[in-house]
């Protein structure tokens, strides 16, 4: 008989992401408010012919390493030592979070494939020890586990859960190609190293508004030291940003490292109509809509 394990992992958005400064191993040290969103991959995992193999679908999956690169084949691989069990699986992976985007669509991938193995294998791994397992595949891959709304600290892998109140409605402008995370650091390096570039935001700002359920607030709250390297780098999403503001979002940020923009709204129907008239603008590639708070890679029912 052959089991399929099917697993769910959500994209992300920075509600604050403040960048400290570059440490010896190349990291940022970050002070960083993460919130889950209902925008997913989809992980099936099945016993393989003695190897870790993956294939790849959905939007943008030509972009996507269908080989060692790929983050959910060095999942399988990382949870295989680490529990002494051979390394034997075929992943189909359905990707609905834009590849390169600023969402951690490959932190999603890792973190499904930690559960989707762990369950198809029957290791038993402890929660503990799959959040360090995640915190070795990247710095999000934690976050994407864990769900919800959380504070991250460290390069982003210590997490703190936010408690907060409420459901928000976002409306993501998806752009042409991706952005290269080391390549917006390095952005924003060499910007802080030429000068003039100041701190902006709170995260206490954004742990208030949560904590009020409050869209509004959180709204103007949002903020992220990585947008302005990333719009050095993608100088169109000026406009994007622009336009969302416009046509009354509550709420404009790039998301992560971009180039996703983020527009917060304070209803559902709103969200309907602002994707609705950023996809007529042609500012954008495409337009999702989402909410979240959601919970993290969890295993389909
Ligand atoms: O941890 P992850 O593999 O997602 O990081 C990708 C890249 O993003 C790193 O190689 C580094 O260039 C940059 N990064 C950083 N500081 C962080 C997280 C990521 O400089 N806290």
């Amino acid at each position: 008989m052959t089991s399929t394990v099917v697993v769910r992992a959500p994209a992300k958005i920075n509600l604050f992401l403040g960048c400290g400064e570059r440490r010896e191993d190349g990291f940022h040290e970050l002070t960083t408010i993460y919130q889950a969103v209902s925008l997913y991959d989809e992980l099936a995992a099945q016993p393989g012919a003695g190897d870790v193999t993956i294939e790849v679908r959905g939007d943008g999956a030509r972009a996507v390493p269908d080989d060692d690169d790929n983050l959910a084949v060095r999942a399988a691989r990382l949870l295989a030592a680490h529990a002494g069990v051979p390394a034997d699986v075929h992943f189909v992976l359905d990707k609905g979070i834009p590849v390169a985007g600023g969402m951690a669509g490959g932190s999603a991938d890792a973190a499904a494939a930690l559960v989707a193995c762990d369950a198809l294998w029957g290791t038993g791994i402890p929660r503990g020890v799959l959040l360090e397992l995640a915190a070795e595949l990247g710095s999000d891959v934690p976050f994407s586990l864990h769900g919800g709304t959380a504070l991250g600290t460290g390069r982003g892998e210590h997490l703190t859960e936010v408690l907060g109140h409420g459901q928000y409605h976002w409306v993501l402008a998806l752009a042409d190609g991706g952005l290269s995370t080391p390549s917006v650091y390095a952005e924003l390096d060499r910007m802080r190293a030429v000068g003039g570039l100041h701190p902006w935001g709170s995260a206490e700002r954004v742990m208030s508004a949560l904590r009020a359920g409050d869209a509004a607030a959180l709204g103007t709250a949002l903020s992220n030291d990585l947008q302005p390297a990333a719009l050095r780098l993608r100088p169109e999403l000026r406009r994007t940003l622009e336009a969302g503001r416009e046509l009354g979002a509550v709420g404009a940020v790039v998301s992560g490292s971009g180039p996703t923009v983020a527009f917060l709204v304070s209803t559902g129907a709103q969200a309907i109509d602002l994707a609705a008239a950023l996809a007529g603008m042609g500012v954008c590639r495409t337009v999702r809509r989402a909410h979240g708070p959601v919970p993290g890679a969890r295993i389909r029912d």
